[in-house]
């Protein structure tokens, strides 16, 4: 009988700088809390001031540090580039981008207006594009990490949340190509530390 895998364990997070978003509810808050615990330090995108004041309260309790509140709508492109701004201006740096925010719009083909077409995916796909463009060139330099937040919805067809489906395909898709366009940045530079020739070895010197 195979042996079951140990659950995947983060055991800290000392010091390390995540952006948040989504953290005044749900995922993105409880994200926060956990990260907290492990010793982060936070940056909380919300629009829901009270909200995301009630989930800053609680990561200082499961913390040591106050978060950096940082509110706003993110799809407005001022927003999102003051988010960035003034979280690494804060802290120096950014090592942690959690994309949590996102909308569900009920409608199928039939009743979904373009309206509702383009508040779903200019929340779930667009403004995430946007806001890790911003951020990516500081977790280039921090070697730092990406967590969106899809659903199953972007793997499995359900009816009658069409465009919500559609944009949780997207992110999908937005997270694996940017993996690879990224992927190199990571390894490769962390490589001249962990190898013994500072770079993978080929095939031929395995043989
Ligand atoms: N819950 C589920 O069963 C489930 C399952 C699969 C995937 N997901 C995904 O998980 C993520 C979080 O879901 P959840 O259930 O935690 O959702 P939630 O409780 O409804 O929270 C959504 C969060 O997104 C924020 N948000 C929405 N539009 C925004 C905008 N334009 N600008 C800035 N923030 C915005 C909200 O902020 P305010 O409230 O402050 O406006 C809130 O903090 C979503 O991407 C969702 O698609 C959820």
């Amino acid at each position: 009988m195979a042996a079951e895998a140990a659950p995947f364990k983060v055991s800290s997070l000392n010091g390390k700088v995540a952006l948040v978003t989504g953290a005044s509810s749900g995922i993105g808050a409880s994200t926060s809390i956990l990260f907290a615990k492990l010793g982060a330090k936070l940056a909380l995108n919300g629009r829901d001031m009270e909200n995301l004041t009630k989930t800053a309260k609680q990561c200082k309790v499961a913390g040591q540090s106050e978060p950096l509140l940082v509110p706003g709508d993110l799809m407005d492109e001022d927003t999102a580039k003051k988010t960035i701004e003034k979280t690494v201006d804060h802290y120096g740096r950014l090592d942690v981008l959690i994309n949590s925010a996102g909308i569900l719009v009920m409608g199928s083909i039939e009743t979904t207006d373009m309206e509702q077409y383009d508040r779903v995916m200019n929340t779930n796909v667009r403004s995430v594009y946007h806001l890790t463009h911003l951020a990516v060139p500081h977790l280039v330099n921090s070697k730092g990490c990406i967590v969106n937040v899809s659903s199953v919805n972007g793997q499995r067809s359900f009816p009658g949340v069409l465009a919500y489906c559609m944009s949780k395909s997207a992110i999908d898709q937005f997270t694996r190509c940017t993996a690879l366009e990224l992927a190199s940045k990571q390894f490769l530079e962390k490589c001249k530390e962990t190898h013994a020739l500072g770079r993978p070895g080929e095939v031929d010197e395995v043989a």
